[in-house]
């Protein structure tokens, strides 16, 4: 590792009392159909000073971290401890046997951190021990006493952000010290071992995810993000060939034949892959899977769709709705409706809501119609951030 280097230390271990109920803790939670810890990581990824990032999780959350991380590079996660200060130092302490001169402490619920302030910290550290984002009160404050109001001299007052920003063993040690002071963030530990404190300007957009209002907010935020929007669609044919099961849309259907492929011709998943492809101008499935490699011989065909997908991660971009209709007089595809629907959301990484399967027969015209074989078509509508090429 550089002697340079800054590594990043997110702390994503908290239950989110606060917020608004879900099936997920807030971190965890979509904007724009991004998980808000993956706006966290990708920010951090992308900056080529930070190396490397360690994520603290919440014990219960494991399976929420590996679906929101697909495909990017970090350190193996530790477990956070009942308090963010115990998360934090759970994090330093695993992050030590790296060796980092330096580390940026950033809230795992804070999504929309910019490349400019994480630059703004990591610059600031050359020339202090703890670099903190911070933001001036705009309103007038008051503070309640019994039923009377007193003004508070706002000029006075600022609000902490992350990522905060310091020489690795200075806030370790810090930590080791005071661990038996309550703090709520990293400057606190800072202050408490005398560290020299540099504030520079946080941004409004750095919100955290606390209170139903931010949620909202986040949600108009991550949304203005994503600025173009891009179809593809995608068209696959195959014949029936002897067997006893069918693959369809990444589920396994039980048949009286089977179709006849280089992999296991699951029609579903083959259009819906170049739908995605076709979405980012990426060439189609034959381009990617030469059907001349024998290393594509019966392969499994969600690998063909998570490389789609990651070509799409690559521009930065989401997937945000795919549409399969599969053509076919047999099998009936309506009791596999939600499976089908279920697997390519996993294969993906997005949400069932946001993924259609349909079917339709041709009334017994034609091939598709005489049962030679099974037709799939299949659109994806993709955003990217504005301007990508
Ligand atoms: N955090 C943590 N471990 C804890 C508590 C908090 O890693 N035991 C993290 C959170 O996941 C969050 C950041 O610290 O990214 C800021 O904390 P906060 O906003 O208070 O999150 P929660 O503790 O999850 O929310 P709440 O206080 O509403 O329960
Ligand atoms: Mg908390």
């Amino acid at each position: 590792m550089s002697k340079h280097s800054c590594a990043a230390l997110i702390v994503a271990a908290g239950r989110g009392e606060r917020a608004p109920a879900g099936t997920e803790p807030k971190q965890y939670r979509r904007f724009a159909g991004k998980p808000a810890l993956r706006w966290v990581l990708e920010a951090f990824a992308q900056h080529p000073a930070i190396n490397p990032i360690q994520v603290v999780i919440g014990r219960a959350d494991r399976d929420h971290f590996d679906a929101a991380v697909q495909g990017l590079k970090l350190l193996e996660p530790v477990i956070g401890g009942e308090t963010r200060q115990e998360s934090v130092i759970n994090g330093l302490e695993a992050l030590r046997e790296h060796g980092p001169t330096r580390v940026l402490i950033h809230d795992g619920a804070r999504p929309f951190v910019s490349q400019e302030l994480i630059q703004i910290v990591v610059g600031g550290l050359e020339e202090a021990d703890a670099v903190v984002p911070l933001l001036a009160v705009n309103d007038t404050i008051w503070r309640k006493k019994d039923t009377d109001f007193e003004c508070v001299p706002r000029d006075e007052l600022r609000r902490a952000q992350t990522p905060q920003g310091f020489s690795f063993e200075a806030i370790l040690a810090a930590h080791r010290q005071y661990r038996d002071v309550a703090v709520t963030d990293d400057m606190a530990m800072a202050k408490l071992a005398g560290l020299g404190i540099r504030g520079v300007v946080g941004e409004e957009v750095n919100l955290k995810l606390t209170i139903a209002a931010d949620f909202e907010m986040a949600e108009k935020i991550a949304s203005s993000a994503f600025g173009e929007v891009r179809t593809g669609t995608g068209f696959d044919v195959h014949k029936f060939a002897s067997g006893d099961q069918v693959w369809l849309c990444g589920v396994s259907i039980p048949h009286n034949m089977g179709l006849a492929g280089h992999s296991d011709a699951d029609v579903g998943l083959h259009a819906l892959t170049d739908a995605v492809l076709g979405s980012v101008c990426a060439g189609d499935i034959g381009v990617h899977f030469p059907p001349s490699d024998p290393q594509w011989r019966d392969a499994p065909s969600h690998i063909f769709l998570e490389k789609a997908a990651s070509l799409v991660r690559d521009l930065g971009g989401i997937i945000a709705h795919v549409d399969v209709t599969l053509i076919c007089e047999q099998p009936k595809i309506t009791p596999h409706r939600d499976a089908m629907v279920k697997r390519i959301a996993a294969i993906l990484g997005i949400n069932s809501s946001h993924v259609s399967v349909k079917a339709t027969t041709t009334e017994g015209l034609g091939t598709i119609g005489r049962s030679e074989g099974i037709a799939a078509q299949a659109i994806a509508t993709i955003r990217l951030p504005a301007g990508v090429q």
